[in-house]
């Protein structure tokens, strides 16, 4: 399963490419508001972090606004995605972009049938968001399951990438439910490594290496 980090803050996207663990980012109008950053000049310092896919969401909801955005955006860096509204506006857009042979995420998807959508117009990626269906008491997990079957039964290639992600949890059952990718909030990937028994299991060992006095190097 690969890992993108969803966020716009730079420091985090550097700190956590430097381990390795990260295969693309993944961004907003939320996101980047929440950083305070002029959104291009964020895309392209993005882009020179990390060699890996980089979702910049236009900002325009009509067919040639997004088209027009789009390939601006798509002019900032190669690995520039561009991040396009599960609407019929945006899956035209998202048709032209795949013609030109231009990476998409198709976002705010909440049903099967946009998916279904979204794939028959070629879109690279797909953004289910699962916990804003478990906010509305929707089950968000069950969603990557239903598409990851369509998707199965008809060879598409499209990528489902789980977001609105919250918990480690959220994670696990992502990868058990056979999403291609995840895109994490920072803290989330962290807590990642956590366990109980890692912690105290560590804090032991530490304690009776010390006791044999001994130093490696
Ligand atoms: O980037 C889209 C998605 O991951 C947003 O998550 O937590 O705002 O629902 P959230």
């Amino acid at each position: 399963m690969k890992f993108f980090v969803d966020t716009a803050e730079i420091k985090d996207i550097r700190d956590l490419y430097e381990t390795g663990l990260l295969d693309g980012v993944t961004t907003n109008p939320s996101l980047v508001a929440k950083s305070g950053r002029n959104f291009k000049e964020v895309i392209r310092e993005i882009c020179e972090i990390v060699p890996g896919p980089v979702s910049a969401e236009v900002a325009a909801t009509d067919h040639a606004g997004m088209v027009a955005e789009g390939e601006h955006l798509a002019k900032i860096a190669d690995n520039v995605v561009i991040k396009l509204p599960l609407t019929f506006e945006g899956l035209r857009a998202c048709r032209h972009f795949s013609q030109k042979g231009i990476k998409t995420n198709v976002t705010l998807c909440f049903s099967a049938n946009q998916a279904l959508l979204a794939a028959k117009v070629g879109a690279t990626y797909i953004s289910p968001f699962i916990g804003r269906l478990d906010d509305i008491n929707l089950e968000g997990m069950q969603l990557i399951r239903d598409i990851r079957q369509i998707y199965d039964n008809y060879n598409f290639s499209t990528e489902i990438l789980a977001a609105s992600i919250r918990s480690a949890n959220h994670v696990t059952e992502a990868a058990l439910a056979g999403a291609d990718v995840a895109t994490i909030p920072p803290a989330v990937i962290y807590k990642l490594a956590d366990h109980p028994l890692t912690k105290s299991g560590l804090e032991q060992f530490v304690k009776d290496w010390k006791s044999t006095g001994q130093s490696i190097l």
